[in-house]
């Protein structure tokens, strides 16, 4: 038996939003089965010539801001992520090389379109241009968006540029430009944003959750968070100042394995801490005081205050979001502990290697999956189930943790709640012989609350 219960509140009078009624949900199959071929992103036979997209090198002398930025982000990082290839290759052993484009179709659309990934590919093999990974042409050759998951847009390899800007000043690179409104939109954000496995489990759905939002309603799109505006010149060779946008596209997660310099990866840290703590809060509710051996019930509120999409969300069943709860006597004595770390570093869930379901009461918000057998598995093309623990936009849950006091020597007893998050856990990057990346994993408090309660001698 868990020892916190979770109180099902029907309002929620600090957020407008309403509480969970439950902590784990199994998410509905998606409706969405893949063909075991589809034309658009994974097609049998070539659809496009990779020779006839351009590097991001060549857009960097006119756009050296819009480049600076990609290149450190994780658009860039897509292709050279040691842990998306590391996760490929299981795949790869385990089907076989049956569905090899089924990863690379958002990861590199150009390099899977363009007949360079092919069944048994090796990443060291792959065209430049494939490796690049989500490339300024990647985006700025859609056309149109055809269905918003699974890389469900049309790259234009011999048309305009596209953007967002109505009338661009001439330039000696560009014959044609062509404004699009989409830019401006989540629709764009969607088509790869959105991620369906082949079997029709739903992986990653920041887009489906924003469609029901309270900032859809708003109008309120991903760029506005994820690209943040600036005013100045869009080129080098422009004259009109413009609105700019950033391309840092700054969300949990910061590459790794000397992608990006020590300094570019401390700014993108303190980019992550930025958007994380402005994510989610927490509170907590204490009694004044309570008698020596006495439960302690402790309350907690933890709010998702983001109006676009799930706490957390993306690719949550690798990501780690979580409460500890820790509560001491006076003497710093520990009377009771949740979400602490063993002695590698992982949460003490299933997945720990040294107390497995050592934490009776741990309070996660990530998703999991779990296989045809019932065992939890970190693999998504062998689960059958995905049980999430997110959040939806604006909600709270409220979960009341029993507290023994029996042990507590002084009062006052202390107790601190803390909201963190991680976005990859240690157990994964072993499992994935990438202990080397150990050291790079960062925990991020997004939000604490504290207090004190007394303790009363018996009567
Ligand atoms: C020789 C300079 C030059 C090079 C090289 C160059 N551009 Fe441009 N680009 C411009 C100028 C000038 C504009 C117009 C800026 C404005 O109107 O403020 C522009 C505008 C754009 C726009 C906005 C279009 C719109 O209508 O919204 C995009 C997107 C763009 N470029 C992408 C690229 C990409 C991708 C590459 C590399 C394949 C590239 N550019 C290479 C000069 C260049
Ligand atoms: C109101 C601001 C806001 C808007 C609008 C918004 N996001 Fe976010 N996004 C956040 C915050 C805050 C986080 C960090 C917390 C989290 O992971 O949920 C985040 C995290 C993310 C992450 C990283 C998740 C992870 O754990 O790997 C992705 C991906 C993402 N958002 C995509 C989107 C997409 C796609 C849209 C549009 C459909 C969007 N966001 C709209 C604020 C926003
Ligand atoms: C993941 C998709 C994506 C990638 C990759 C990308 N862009 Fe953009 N770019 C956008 C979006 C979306 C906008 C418009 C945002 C808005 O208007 O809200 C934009 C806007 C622009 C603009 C217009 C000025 C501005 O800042 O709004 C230029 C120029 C541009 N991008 C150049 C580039 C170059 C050069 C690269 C590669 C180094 C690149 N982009 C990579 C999505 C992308
Ligand atoms: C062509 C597919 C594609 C499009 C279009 C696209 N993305 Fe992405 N995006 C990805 C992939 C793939 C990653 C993860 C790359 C990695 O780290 O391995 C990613 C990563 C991100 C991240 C970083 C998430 C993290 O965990 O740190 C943010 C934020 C993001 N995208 C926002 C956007 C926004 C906003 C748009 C629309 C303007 C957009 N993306 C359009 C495929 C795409
Ligand atoms: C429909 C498009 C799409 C497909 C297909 C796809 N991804 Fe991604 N992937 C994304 C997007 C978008 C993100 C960014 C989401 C986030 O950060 O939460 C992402 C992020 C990731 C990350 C996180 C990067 C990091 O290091 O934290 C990994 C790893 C990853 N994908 C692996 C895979 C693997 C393995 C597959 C095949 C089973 C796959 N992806 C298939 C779109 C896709």
């Amino acid at each position: 038996m868990s020892g916190w219960l979770l109180l099902a509140l029907s309002g929620c009078d600090r957020c407008g939003g309403g509480a969970d009624s439950a902590p784990d949900v199994v998410l509905p199959d998606s409706g969405i089965s893949e063909e075991e071929e589809d034309s658009l992103s994974t097609p049998s036979e070539p659809t496009l010539n990779p020779a006839n997209f351009t590097s991001a090198e060549t857009c960097k002398e006119c756009h050296p801001t819009h480049y600076d930025e990609w290149s450190s982000s994780n658009h860039a990082y897509a292709m050279h992520d040691p842990v998306f290839r590391a996760l490929v290759a299981v795949r790869q052993e385990d089907l076989a090389g049956e569905e090899d484009l089924f990863c690379t179709q958002c990861h590199s659309a150009i390099g899977t379109r363009g007949g360079d990934v092919v069944p048994g590919f090796s990443f060291s093999d792959l065209l430049d241009i494939t490796n690049e990974g989500i490339t300024c042409e990647s985006c700025h050759r859609i056309s149109t968006i055809e269905r918003t998951h699974n890389a469900g847009h049309v790259l234009d390899e011999t048309g305009p540029i596209r953007g967002p800007i109505a009338d661009p000043d001439p330039s000696s690179f560009h014959s044609e430009l062509a404004y699009e409104p989409f830019f401006e939109d989540s629709s764009l954000c969607g088509s790869c944003h959105d991620v369906i496995e082949s079997s029709g489990l739903p992986l990653e759905r920041p887009y489906a959750e924003w469609l029901t939002s309270p900032a859809a309603e708003n109008g309120q799109q991903c760029q506005d968070c994820h690209m943040p505006s600036s005013t100045g010149l869009a080129s080098t060779e422009g004259v009109t100042e413009r609105t700019l946008h950033s391309h840092r596209f700054i969300g949990v997660d910061v590459p790794m394995d000397g992608f990006v310099d020590e300094e570019r990866a401390a700014e993108i840290r303190a980019g992550v801490q930025e958007l994380l703590s402005a994510a989610a809060s927490v509170d907590l509710q204490l009694p004044e005081s309570v008698i020596v051996g006495e439960q302690l019930d402790v309350v907690v509120n933890v709010y998702n205050d983001i109006p676009a999409h799930n706490f957390p969300t993306g690719s949550t069943f690798i990501r780690q979001a979580w409460l500890e709860v820790i509560a001491t006597d006076a003497l710093g004595q520990q009377l009771y502990a949740t979400g602490d770390l063993d002695e590698n570093g992982d949460l003490r869930d299933h997945w720990s290697d040294l107390d497995p379901y050592g934490d009776d009461d741990l309070i996660s918000f990530s998703s999991r999956f779990i296989d045809s057998s019932g065992s939890p598995t970190m693999f998504s093309h062998r689960a059958a189930e995905h049980v999430t623990s997110a959040i939806a936009p604006l909600y709270s849950r409220t979960y009341t943790l029993f507290v023994p006091t029996e042990a507590a020597a002084e009062g006052p007893i202390s107790v601190t709640a803390r909201l963190r998050f991680r976005s990859l856990p240690p157990h994964l990057l072993r499992k994935l012989d990438q202990e080397r990346l150990l050291d790079e994993l960062v925990i991020y408090d997004i939000d604490a609350a504290s207090g004190l309660v007394s303790l009363t001698a018996e009567e």
